[in-house]
């Protein structure tokens, strides 16, 4: 059977990765999240003083990307692969609240994305790859069989990531989840390097009032077609 390349894109905590997980299990597919790679990088910046108080030093990490090593370990419990820093597993590292309030900011950066986008290119030469991120079927893959565009509403996200939170023992408030939701759609949508936007073939989906399992089954279902047509 031919294999694709299927690009997911969408604003924050629309459970992209969710769906792409099960869609790449189901066929067999790679699953990659590209927002763990800039969650890395940025977990980078922090831990070299590169994003304080003072501000962000965005030159400075430019001139230490080459240091910037990132891998993916697969992981049997979860499903999913765990992020790789320089060797060490970041995996929960990357999801804190600190990386999240930062890395938009660093996804701005010509440089970061583009070496992480080079890195995405080559993981997908061979097809068979369920990627998510915000400029995958724009930028990464702009010739993907199949592109969605994930959206649902800023309280239907916030209060998704609030609970995934709350269940991982973080101390923080709705209203500071809601904020930065909120603002890292802006960042994301507005910046000039790849804002997020969709493209325009990809599939628009609202999933504010659909359940997962029927959202699977619909781009199960799309996904198939595609297969079988080729
Ligand atoms: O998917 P996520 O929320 O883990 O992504 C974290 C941030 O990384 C998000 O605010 C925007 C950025 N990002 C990006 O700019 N391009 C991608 N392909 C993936 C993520």
């Amino acid at each position: 059977m031919h294999k694709i390349t299927i690009a997911i894109d969408g604003f924050s905590s629309t459970g992209k990765s969710t769906i792409a997980k099960q869609l790449a299990a189901a066929l067999g597919y790679i699953y990659v999240d590209t927002g763990a790679m800039y969650r890395a990088v940025t977990l980078y910046a922090l831990h070299h003083g590169l994003i304080s108080e003072d501000g962000f030093k965005a030159s400075e990490l430019c001139l230490k990307l080459k240091d910037i090593q990132l891998g993916f370990l697969p992981n049997e419990q979860t499903g999913r692969s765990d992020m790789l820093l320089n060797g060490k597993n970041v995996e929960t590292e990357i999801r804190t609240m600190q990386v999240s309030r930062f890395v938009s900011q660093v996804a701005t950066v010509k440089a970061v994305r583009e070496k992480l986008v080079a890195i995405q290119q080559e993981m997908g030469k061979a097809k068979g790859i369920v990627m998510d991120g915000r400029d995958i079927g724009t930028v990464v893959f702009p010739h993907a069989e199949l592109k969605l565009f994930m959206t649902a509403s800023a309280d239907a996200r916030a209060t998704r990531r609030y609970r995934e939170l709350l269940e991982r023992g973080d101390n923080i408030t709705y209203g500071e989840v809601l904020e930065n939701v909120q603002k890292r759609d802006y960042i994301d949508s507005n910046r000039e390097e790849s804002p997020l936007r969709r493209a325009d073939d990809a599939i628009l989906f609202d999933n504010s009032d659909m359940g997962l399992k029927e959202q699977f089954e619909r781009i199960y279902n799309l996904a198939i077609r595609i297969i079988e047509k080729l």
